[in-house]
């Protein structure tokens, strides 16, 4: 079988845009591959072969003219069925992330900048590459906010990577979940690979975890489930307990930040990368 391809050069800041405009229209794939400019990911997005590349690509210019952006070059090819994830390993390279990090690929073998830590990944096919601004936002976040001996809670953990984070950062801790059991299992995996202990993975979410058991929240997640999920953070949440919340679009800041304030939580700092935004709040009690 082959597959239509386009390929594009695009600014982070229009990426999901990009992305969002043709989720109707049966990408049936989109592969992210970084490019040695900075704030720029190439896409490549293939299509069924019935598909119609021309009105495809007119959508992508759509995005770029809406916001006043110059179209970058679309080229265009018919490629044949390959094993995706063989041709994905070979884009997924090591990476430093964070102050502190490096992010190495499982079946890379490569030399660790003498002042970073390791964490070897395989995200199969979990969120959680490292590659996305939310997750470096929340790294980034972690190694301001965290305290040693903390008990940490993972919400959404994906590959795993903010639980080894948080444990090699001093973490006594680290209860990492998620509702998708696929990603429950890759997790586990990653953690086994880092040799991390102390840390447990299951399936499921925040409302399983007891009162007032935990110290520091991850909550990488999109800000509408930040605010349902907002009363079972509150509870699990210790007094004086810090919440890290990424995964939300720079112009739901407003939105959000009414819920946090409505809890009495205060923020203390907000972090931004492309169109995302981090915030980390501090829980009071009356
Ligand atoms: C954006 S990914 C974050 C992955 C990883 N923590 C990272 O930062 O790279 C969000 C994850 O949250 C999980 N998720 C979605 N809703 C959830 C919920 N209500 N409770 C727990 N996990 C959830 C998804 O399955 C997904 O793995």
């Amino acid at each position: 079988m082959s597959w239509n391809q386009l390929t594009l050069d695009v600014p982070d800041d229009l990426k999901d845009a990009v992305i969002g405009q043709l989720s109707d229209d049966g990408v049936a794939g989109v592969w992210e591959i970084p490019v040695p400019e900075l704030g720029v990911t190439r896409l490549i997005l293939y299509f069924e072969p019935r598909s119609n590349i021309e009105k495809l690509e007119k959508q992508v210019r759509t995005v770029f003219d809406r916001s006043y952006r110059k179209v970058p070059i679309i080229s265009r090819a018919v490629v044949e069925e390959c094993d995706w994830t063989e041709e994905w390993k070979k884009s997924y390279r090591s990476f430093p992330i964070g102050d502190d990090f490096f992010v190495i690929p499982s079946w890379e073998e490569c030399r660790v900048p003498h002042d970073r830590l390791p964490i070897r990944i395989d995200p199969g096919q979990a969120f959680g590459t490292g590659t996305h601004e939310t997750t470096q936002l929340t790294v980034e976040a972690l190694e301001r906010w965290i305290e040693p001996d903390q008990v940490v809670l993972d919400v959404g953990t994906g590959s795993g990577i903010l639980a080894i984070v948080s444990r090699l950062l001093g973490a006594k801790e680290v209860i990492a979940c998620d509702i998708d059991p696929i990603a429950v299992q890759v997790a586990h995996a990653n953690i086994e690979r880092n040799a991390e202990d102390e840390v447990w993975t299951f399936s499921g979410s925040v409302d399983a975890v007891k009162s007032e058991s935990v110290r520091l929240i991850l909550g990488n997640l999109t800000a509408d489930l930040i605010m349902d999920l907002f009363e079972e953070f509150n509870r699990v949440l210790q007094p004086h307990g810090i919440a890290i919340f990424s995964g939300i679009l720079q112009e739901q800041r407003e939105e959000i930040c009414e819920v946090i304030d409505r809890f009495g939580f205060t923020i203390h700092e907000e972090l931004t990368r492309g169109e995302w935004l981090a915030l980390i709040a501090e829980k009071h009690v009356a």
